[in-house]
C-alpha cells in the first residue's frame, strides 16, 4: 500500500480505488477464462489477492474511521465480484452451475445396457440343448492336454504330421518328454470319457480348440467343435446318420439332408466327411465314422464287444450356415454393430 496521501483512511481508499480501477482495466482486456481466472487470483485470491492485503490495512484505520472503511472495503469488493462475473458471463465460462445444469432427482436414472450372449455361446447352449433331448450328457474337457488324450489314445502315431510342431500350439513351458499342448481338437474328450465310465455312452462336449490356421472366411486360429459320442451295443453308420439328420433338421430348421463322403481319421474306422445341405448348397461341417477298435482297446473297452460312433463339427461352421454370416472371423472382431444382430 502506497502513502502518498494524508491520512490512514485516505491512503486506504486510495489503494481501494486503485484496485478496483486495475481490476476493471484487466477484466476488461480478458479475452478467455484463463485471463479471467488469472484475475480472480489477483484481486480476489483467498490467500494472497489484492482485496485480501488491503483488508488487512483495515486493522491500522483509526477506530472512528472503521465504520467508512469496511463499508468502502465491502463495496470495492462487491464491484470486483460483479466484474469477475461479468468478465466470464461475457466469455461463456461456467461461473457456476447454470440453471439448466440442475439435477432433476425425480427423474429416471440412465438405463445401463445389458448386452447379451454372444452368438458362439448362444449356439453352444442350442447344440446342447437339441444333442440332451436326443439323450446326450453335456461334459468338458480340459484347453490344455497331454499327448496321450490329444494324440496316441487317438491313434495318432508319433510320426503322424497331426503332431507337428507347426501345425499344434506346443507350451514352453513344457519341454519334457512328454509335452503339453493347446488341444487341437474334442476328440481328447472321448478318450477321459470312456477312460473313466462303462458303456453304454451319450455325450456331447462342446469347446474351444487351437490350431495354427491361417484365419480367412472359414478358419481361425481358436475355434470350438462339438464332439459327440455314442457307445452302445449294435451301433451303426445309420445310427450316426440318424443323429446328425435330426441335429441339423433341428438346429438349421427344415429337413436338412445329410451327406457323408469316404474320409480318414485314425480314430475312427469307417470314417467319412459330414456335409449338409441346406438352402441348396452342401457344406461340409465335419468329421465322423465308427469308433476304431484300437482307441476301445486303449481304453480298456473290449473291442470285440462294443461298438460306437464319434463326430466332431465346427461351431463357427454351422453358427455360420444357420445365421448366413459369410466370414467366421465377424463372430471375434466384438463389433457391435454385427453382435446386436444375434
Ligand atoms: C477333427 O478335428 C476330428 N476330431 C473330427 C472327428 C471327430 C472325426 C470324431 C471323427 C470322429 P477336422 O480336423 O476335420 O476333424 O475338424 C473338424 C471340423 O472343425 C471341420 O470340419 C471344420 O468344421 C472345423 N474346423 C477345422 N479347422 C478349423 C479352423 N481353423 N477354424 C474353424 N473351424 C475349423
Amino acid at each position: 500500500m502506497s502513502n502518498v496521501a494524508g491520512s490512514p483512511l485516505d491512503t486506504f481508499l486510495a489503494e481501494l480505488e486503485r484496485l478496483r480501477s486495475d481490476a476493471a482495466t484487466a477484466l476488461a482486456a480478458a479475452t478467455d477464462d484463463a485471463a479471467v481466472e488469472a484475475a480472480r487470483i489477483e484481486f480476489a485470491g483467498a490467500r494472497s489477492g489484492r482485496l485480501k492485503a488491503v483488508q488487512k490495512a483495515l486493522g491500522g484505520i483509526p477506530v472512528a474511521d472503521k465504520p467508512a472503511a469496511g463499508r468502502h472495503f465491502n463495496d470495492t469488493k462487491a464491484a470486483v465480484a460483479a466484474l469477475l462475473e461479468a468478465a466470464q458471463a461475457r466469455l461463456g465460462g461456467s461461473g457456476g452451475p447454470e440453471p439448466g445444469d440442475a439435477v432433476d432427482v425425480t427423474l429416471p436414472g440412465d438405463a445401463i445396457p445389458l448386452g447379451h450372449v454372444h452368438p458362439i455361446t448362444q449356439t453352444i447352449r442350442q447344440v446342447q440343448e437339441i444333442m440332451g433331448q436326443l439323450g446326450f450328457e453335456s461334459v468338458d474337457g480340459p484347453e490344455v492336454e497331454d499327448q496321450w488324450h490329444n494324440f496316441e489314445a487317438l491313434a495318432i502315431s508319433p510320426e503322424h504330421p497331426a503332431r507337428d510342431p507347426l501345425d499344434n500350439f506346443y507350451l514352453a513351458v513344457a519341454r519334457a518328454a512328454d509335452p503339453l499342448l493347446l488341444r487341437s481338437q474334442t476328440s481328447t474328450v472321448q478318450i477321459r470319457v470312456m477312460e473313466s465310465r462303462e458303456p453304454p455312452l451319450r455325450i456331447v462336449s462342446l469347446g474351444r480348440v487351437y490350431r495354427p490356421d491361417t484365419a480367412d472366411a472359414t478358419h481361425y486360429p481358436m475355434f470350438h467343435q462339438v464332439e459327440g459320442l455314442l457307445v452302445e451295443p449294435g451301433t451303426t453308420m445309420a445310427h450316426l446318420k440318424s443323429v446328425l439328420r435330426l441335429f441339423a433338421s433341428r438346429f438349421l430348421g427344415g429337413d436338412v439332408h445329410v451327406r457323408f463322403r469316404p474320409s480318414f481319421f485314425p480314430f475312427t474306422e469307417p470314417s467319412v466327411e459330414v456335409d449338409m445341405e441346406w438352402g441348396g448348397r452342401w457344406i461340409e461341417m465335419g468329421g465322423a465314422g465308427m469308433v476304431d477298435p484300437a482307441v476301445l482297446a486303449a481304453v480298456g473297452y473290449d473291442p470285440d464287444a462294443v461298438t460306437g460312433f464319434a463326430f466332431g463339427l465346427g461351431v463357427e461352421r454351422i453358427a455360420a450356415r444357420r445365421y448366413g454370416v459369410e466370414d467366421i472371423r465377424d463372430f471375434y472382431k466384438n463389433d457391435v454393430r454385427f453382435l446386436r444382430q444375434f
